[in-house]
């Protein structure tokens, strides 16, 4: 069956014209993806990526990748650069996936691409994603909404500051509070909300390092913990339903370094892939490979000697908890010479 991509590609008549799908990637824990977005990641010639997006989930496609993540401090794109190379690659005939962290439509400006494609003449499609918030909620056992307990949630912006609402739901979900979150939770109390709603904050919802900080809007309103992006605040009473130790919390979670994955059963444990740059120094890895956070880490599997000696030039030492596995033998002795402290 042709696909509109492939009767875009075919159709003699026309001028060869790509084909753009707006795709969302889910909020970071790769399996998040639907069946149909995996799918034209397959087919996709280039797929232009956010920040947002786990750089597991894009090495598994053959597409040329490009980065586009723009943090705050840092712009690598702006978004109308974005939509100039999402424009040149298509109208070059190429497959475009433009893959979007949560879902393209939730904070995600596909609105503004689909405008510009509109414009353009470029044939397109949107391929929903699990946007944070359903995804926070279901890895912390937060339902956003509960029988006699919230009928009503609202997504809202943190940021910037001067778009902060206050809707009347029960339940509000701040996206992009990172650096906003007491002034969001001013907002909040500013209308009316009583000092002891529960409140939650969700750093890495869905990812290896998901971190959970709860308290009251009175307690964390004057609170000096730092919240790290990306991050995400919920606030109502069905957060009183949640508890610490969720099933994803149980889960151990497992660095691999190297390639063999058979180590791990998908079923009880997370992995977190830490790539090797093998015997030829060439790193297949995608762009922003972000360093692993060693504290969230049960268990490493190293899969050769040499993955030892990558893995020591990024991380040089191991705290204690971690429990090493080796491959073989050689692997075993390159870990206990490089890592002596850890050793026991
Ligand atoms: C520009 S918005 C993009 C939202 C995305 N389109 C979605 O549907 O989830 C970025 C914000 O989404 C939230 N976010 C995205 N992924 C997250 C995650 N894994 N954990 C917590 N918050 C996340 C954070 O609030 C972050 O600042």
């Amino acid at each position: 069956m042709n696909t509109k991509a492939d009767t875009a590609l075919t159709d003699s008549s026309a001028q060869k014209m790509g084909y753009v799908y707006i795709v969302g990637a889910g909020p970071g824990d790769p399996e998040l993806l639907t069946i149909k977005a995996a799918r034209v990641l397959h087919e996709a010639d280039i797929i232009l990526y956010d920040d947002l997006v786990s750089s597991d989930l894009v090495a598994q496609f053959s597409a040329r990748k490009i980065y586009t993540g723009k943090r705050k401090d840092s712009h690598h794109f702006e978004q109308d650069a974005i939509n100039e190379e999402i424009l040149r690659h298509a109208r070059e005939g190429k497959i475009v996936v433009r893959l979007k962290g949560g879902d393209p439509f939730i904070f995600g400006r596909g609105g503004e691409e689909i405008e510009v494609l509109r414009k353009n003449g470029i044939g397109y499609e949107i391929i929903p994603g699990i946007t944070a918030a359903h995804g926070a909620s279901a890895y912390t056992e937060i339902p956003l909404t509960m029988r006699k307990v919230s009928s009503s949630v609202a997504f809202c912006t943190g940021h910037p500051v001067s778009k902060i609402q206050v809707p009347d739901t029960d339940t509000i979900v701040y996206y992009m509070v990172a650096s906003t979150v007491r002034e969001v939770l001013e907002a909040v109390a500013s209308k009316g909300r009583e000092d002891a709603t529960p409140v939650a904050i969700v750093q890495n919802a869905t990812r290896y390092n998901q971190k959970i900080i709860t308290g009251t809007l009175g307690e964390l309103r004057t609170g000096e913990k730092p919240v790290y992006s990306p991050a995400l605040l919920i606030i109502g009473d069905n957060i009183r339903h949640s508890i610490d130790d969720t099933w994803y919390s149980k889960k151990k979670k497992i660095v691999i370094a190297g390639e063999d994955f058979s180590m791990a059963n998908a079923a009880d444990s997370v992995k977190v892939h830490f790539t090797c740059k093998g015997k030829s120094g060439d790193y297949t890895a995608v762009e922003r490979d972000e360093p692993i956070d060693l504290e969230y880490i049960n268990e490493i599997y190293f899969s050769s000697p040499s993955c030892v000696r990558d893995f020591h030039t990024a991380y040089q030492a191991l705290p204690e908890k971690i429990r090493v596995k080796t491959a073989d033998q050689a692997t075993q002795e390159e870990y206990e010479m490089l890592f002596p402290n850890t050793y026991k």
